[in-house]
């Protein structure tokens, strides 16, 4: 079903986020069609940004022409402009934006549903809060908040009460576009509609979970937001832990927001607190001459810790899970290491003890993403030796990808809808803050990387040993 007509409203519409992934996704759904029969996008920013509605259509092009999967030409690209307009807004003067929205909700006719999506830093979430229950534009409205909710349990708490004085919870989508990828919508499919995994999907079979997001990216001139961030909260606490919470879950009774998410809040719940000895924190060589970063900046580049899910089918089973800056690859995948068997018939100087060669089930969520089992076979010849072997599904190769939502276009969809069951829970989130609090309290000291390796050392060896980080060619 196509949602009911919506003026959407951009806040932080000149920022990072809505250029290169708000603005191109909502052209992507525009022209596949899925957006409401009428829309408008309202972009929003702070006075001293402020555009006018033909600028606003040029930046939008560009952004488009830069970052989208399809160019901004043709009828489709003219209806969407068309859609398009700016009102500035600060807090002490909302004048603009609310001109702006009563145009767009003229112009459709009608009653549309407003949405408004807060791609803003997060120390400007609750002004602008404040600000929409201040002018009543909040009234019949539903609310998208960007990651990462709060910078700890109080500030977290805090911002739960702010957005619940304005918005009923049933109105707030509080976004993590892991969550609406592709290849991690699929993970349900993969547990839970198989007799093949679900069965070995515990702690009896399985001997530890990786959770794994290095990035070759740099800062891309977000050196201001991310030094006020950091791994920890920029990937960690949002993106890995959410990814976490979907591998770890129990199954839910029905396909449903309340069910899914009371399922996943269970996992945050059952998290252990965060060892500050379980944590390698990293800041990579030439981080403090990055425009917007501190000379003597103690923000981290880079995170990798060892989590504990304390619940009858995870109970002593290492989570790990790693993510950084400018490091060797790009790569999204988890991994779940399987248990041995005994193999007391094979020769026990199997090379593949050695090589990280045990039995997987290899999740690649990048996009389109694939999954992998891999496990050893007999190598032709006289002996019987053993070799790694590996059976794989690509999305690519089965489906055709041109009906393929990224992210942050499947979640504004949803959001459009009402359909919460993709987005995070007030009482989730706290849970993870919770834990995180003696981390954060207690941060062990960064260590340097050079930028291209795989962080500091010790995350390579003792942090996750036995095991070895797997990161499949
Ligand atoms: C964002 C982080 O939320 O996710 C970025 O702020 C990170 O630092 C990005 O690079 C990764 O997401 P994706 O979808 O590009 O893999």
């Amino acid at each position: 079903t196509r949602p009911d007509n919506h003026v959407v409203v951009l806040f932080g519409v000149t920022g990072d986020l809505a250029k290169r992934k708000l603005l191109p996704g909502l052209f992507h759904l525009a022209k596949a069609g899925l957006l409401p029969d009428r829309y408008r996008i309202v972009g929003s920013a702070p006075t001293q940004f402020a555009l006018s509605d033909d600028d606003f259509r040029t930046y939008a092009r560009d952004a488009v022409a830069t970052f989208g999967l399809s160019e901004p030409s043709g009828p489709a690209w003219q209806s969407f402009e068309d859609s398009l307009s700016f009102g500035a807004a600060d807090p002490q003067d909302p004048g603009p934006l609310l001109a702006a929205v009563q145009a767009a909700e003229e112009s459709l006719g009608g009653e549309p549903r407003r949405l408004f999506h807060l791609a803003v830093p997060p120390s400007a979430f609750a002004s602008v809060i404040g600000m929409l229950g201040d002018t009543n534009l909040a009234q019949h409205s539903k609310v998208i908040v960007e990651k990462p909710f709060g910078i700890d349990l109080a500030s977290a708490r805090a911002l739960n009460k702010t957005i619940h004085a304005v918005f009923d919870e049933s109105r707030i989508f509080r976004i993590d576009h892991f969550l609406g990828k592709e290849s991690v919508d699929n993970i349900l499919a993969l547990r839970f509609a198989n007799g093949m995994f679900e069965p070995i999907w515990n702690r009896d079979h399985i001997s530890h979970v990786q959770i794994d997001v290095p990035e070759t990216l740099g800062l891309e001139g977000r050196g201001h937001f991310y030094e006020g961030t950091g791994a920890f909260r920029d990937m960690i606490v949002t993106h890995l832990i959410q990814v976490l919470g979907i591998v770890a879950m129990e199954p839910p009774v029905w396909l449903a927001a309340q069910p899914l998410r009371d399922e996943k809040a269970k996992v945050f719940e059952a998290l252990r607190p965060i060892e500050p000895g379980h944590v390698v924190r990293g800041q990579y060589d030439s981080y403090r001459d990055e425009p917007g970063v501190a000379p003597d900046s103690s923000t981290e580049t880079f995170t990798a810790l060892r989590l504990e899910v304390d619940n009858w089918r995870w109970a002593g089973v290492p989570f790990y899970l790693r993510s950084g800056k400018n490091l060797a690859q790009h790569r999204e995948v988890i991994t779940l290491g399987l248990r041995e068997p005994p193999l007391r018939m094979f020769r026990t100087d199997l090379p593949h003890r050695e090589k990280n060669q045990g039995n997987k089930i290899v999740i690649d969520f990048g996009d389109p993403g694939w999954i992998a089992a891999r496990f050893l076979v007999k190598e032709p010849g006289p002996a019987m030796d053993l070799a790694p072997a590996t059976m794989t599904f690509c999305y690519n190769d089965s489906f055709c990808q041109a009906h393929g939502l990224q992210g942050y276009e499947r979640l504004i969809l949803d959001a459009m809808v009402g359909d919460q069951s993709l987005f995070t829970r007030s009482d989730g989130i706290e849970h993870i803050w919770e834990v995180s609090t003696p981390l954060l309290d207690n941060p062990p000291p960064l260590q340097p990387y050079a930028p291209g390796s795989w962080g500091p050392e010790p995350a390579v060896s003792e942090l996750i040993a036995p095991h070895q980080w797997y990161l499949p060619g």
